[in-house]
């Protein structure tokens, strides 16, 4: 077993920056890791300042209370799509000045066989952040039905032989029990061939993990709750890694920041009355210099947007 704790930031500096920091903010990190973002919030706020940290992911939380030794850092394990219940137990619904999130796993995670995430080393069919909730890869792809499989492959992994894996999926069950994480990646790599790039099941195991850990409904649910948590002039910076989930973003932003065209002829102060609850800052990529040293910034897409 390989247990790393390294994990290197992606877009640090423009992440924290489109926080818009005042020194004695209240502050958000949903997405925890190995705290690098929390620790550049944290450096650039004042004595009064807040910072509170989510993770789902336990091992996430215990590196935090170990190396991190802050009075303005709040640690909550918790997936955060359960972020509006906690911040209106603190009495903090409406205050908060911005929220940052590092969407995905982070280095540990993908790096510790044990979790199950890398389709390149052996390790349990896992694939949970929280391990302490919810089934286990393994044990979904145990009883789930070939098309339920194929469904989520597809829409989740955008991948053309989603049916064809879980027919494969199906039969290698009849003969033994899918457990671990190279039994999985041989199934692929038998029916997806011929990419230069990337691995076969890269896809797959992209799909599957979104499945498990509910990646998207958290992050609709989140961002649908920011609009009660956030101030006046809070900030969303928001880090994602691939394309099914920057749309999410993409299409919550445009809907909540755009203006309906009214019916023309509309007096002037019934067009007042249509304020949108967000302003769209629009959206950045990493500089061809992280992405030379950082390999995981390729395919990074921040977007940012001020609640009105
Ligand atoms: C890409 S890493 C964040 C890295 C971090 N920004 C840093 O600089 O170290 C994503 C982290 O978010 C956590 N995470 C992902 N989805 C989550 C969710 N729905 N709720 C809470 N934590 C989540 C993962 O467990 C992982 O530790």
């Amino acid at each position: 077993m390989t247990t790393s704790h390294h994990h290197q930031s992606v877009m640090f500096d423009e992440s924290i920056d489109a926080l818009n920091l005042t020194t004695d903010g209240i502050y958000i990190d949903a997405t925890f890791g190995r705290g690098g973002h929390s620790q550049g919030i944290l450096a650039r706020l004042g004595d009064q300042a807040q910072l509170i940290a989510f993770d789902q992911d336990i091992s996430a939380i215990e590196y935090a209370k170990k190396s991190f030794n802050d009075p303005r850092l709040t640690l909550i394990h918790s997936p955060f799509a359960q972020m509006h219940t906690v911040i209106s137990e603190m009495g903090l619904s409406g205050k908060i000045d911005g929220i940052l999130m590092d969407l995905g796993v982070s280095s540990p995670q993908l790096d510790n066989a044990d979790r199950g995430f890398s389709f390149m080393a052996e390790g349990p069919l896992d694939m949970r952040m929280n391990q302490t909730a919810g089934l286990s890869a393994a044990q979904w792809l145990a009883q789930a039905g070939e098309e339920e499989i194929a469904n989520v492959i597809y829409q989740f992994g955008d991948e053309k032989k989603s049916r064809h894996i879980a027919s494969r999926i199906k039969k290698f069950q009849l003969e033994q029990p899918l457990e671990t994480t190279l039994q999985l990646a041989n199934i692929v790599s038998e029916v997806v061939r011929g990419q230069k790039k990337k691995h076969p099941a890269t896809r797959t195991f992209q799909a599957i993990r979104i499945f498990i850990n509910q990646e998207l409904k958290q992050l609709s649910d989140t961002l649908e709750h920011s609009k009660e948590i956030l101030s006046h002039q809070g900030r969303l910076s928001i880090i994602s890694f691939h394309s099914i989930e920057d749309r999410i973003v993409k299409r919550f932003i445009q809907k909540n920041s755009r203006q309906k065209s009214l019916p023309k002829g509309l007096p002037i102060f019934d067009q007042a009355i249509q304020k949108m609850p967000f302003k769209d800052l629009g959206k950045q990529f990493a500089s061809k210099d992280e992405v030379g040293h950082n390999k995981r910034s390729r395919s990074a897409i921040l977007r940012v947007a001020e609640k009105n």
